[in-house]
């Protein structure tokens, strides 16, 4: 559907987004759409997933930390946000991690991300949190302008290294059949 509004107020206006708590019945909902953004290809991420897996988790484990942002006309759900806390052992402080954050490509870029952002940081304000974090994939240059725009700074650079162990596979096996 397209909201343009043009320059005499013609055309359909976009409606207002509530941003609240997620709920069950928005279980389906966000995984589907987060399907839709987080596909291997585009957005790759080597240590978590996005499956049922996945959203049910930090649903059942940080629900106060897991929000949705829906369009006020239908109702229809139109972005995500999912987040948890870490405190490390020996240190006071509590960090937040923002694990998945998704806005329905038609509302991109209308300031949905920035509004379940916005709570997202209040909830972790309230529960004591000192730093928040995110990553994302080198070149995913919308969400880190988007991150930049929202105040993160000091990019710290992780590498993923690989082993294939197909080949070990096949030694392992033949030292088995081997009796070794
Ligand atoms: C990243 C994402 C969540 C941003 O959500 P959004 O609702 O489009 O963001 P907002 O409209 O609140 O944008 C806020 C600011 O971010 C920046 N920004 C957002 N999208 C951008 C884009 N495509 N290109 C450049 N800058 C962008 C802008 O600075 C913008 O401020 P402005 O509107 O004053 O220019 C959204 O693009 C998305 O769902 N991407 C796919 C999933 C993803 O990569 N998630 C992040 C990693 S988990």
């Amino acid at each position: 559907m397209r909201y343009h509004v043009g320059p005499n107020g013609e055309g359909k206006r976009r409606p207002g987004i509530t941003v609240r708590t997620m709920e069950i019945d928005d279980l389906a909902p966000v995984f589907h759409l987060g399907e839709e953004l987080f596909t291997a290809e585009e957005v790759p991420n080597l240590y978590r997933t996005w499956d049922e897996f996945e959203v049910v988790g930090l649903f059942t484990s940080d629900t106060d930390y897991c929000l949705v942002a829906e369009e006020e006309e239908q109702g229809r759900m139109v972005g995500f946000a999912l987040g948890t806390t870490i405190t490390k052992s020996g240190s006071a402080w509590k960090y937040g991690h923002l694990v998945w954050l998704g806005v329905d490509p038609a509302w991109q870029e209308h300031g949905v991300g920035s509004r379940l952002f916005n709570l997202l940081r209040d909830r972790y304000l309230e529960a004591g949190v000192r730093i928040m974090m995110v990553d994302t994939e080198a070149d995913n240059l919308p969400a880190i302008r988007f991150f930049r725009k929202l105040g993160f700074g000091k990019p710290s650079e992780h590498l993923y290294m690989s082993l294939n162990l197909s080949g070990h596979r096949a030694q392992s096996h033949r030292g088995h059949e081997e009796g070794r």
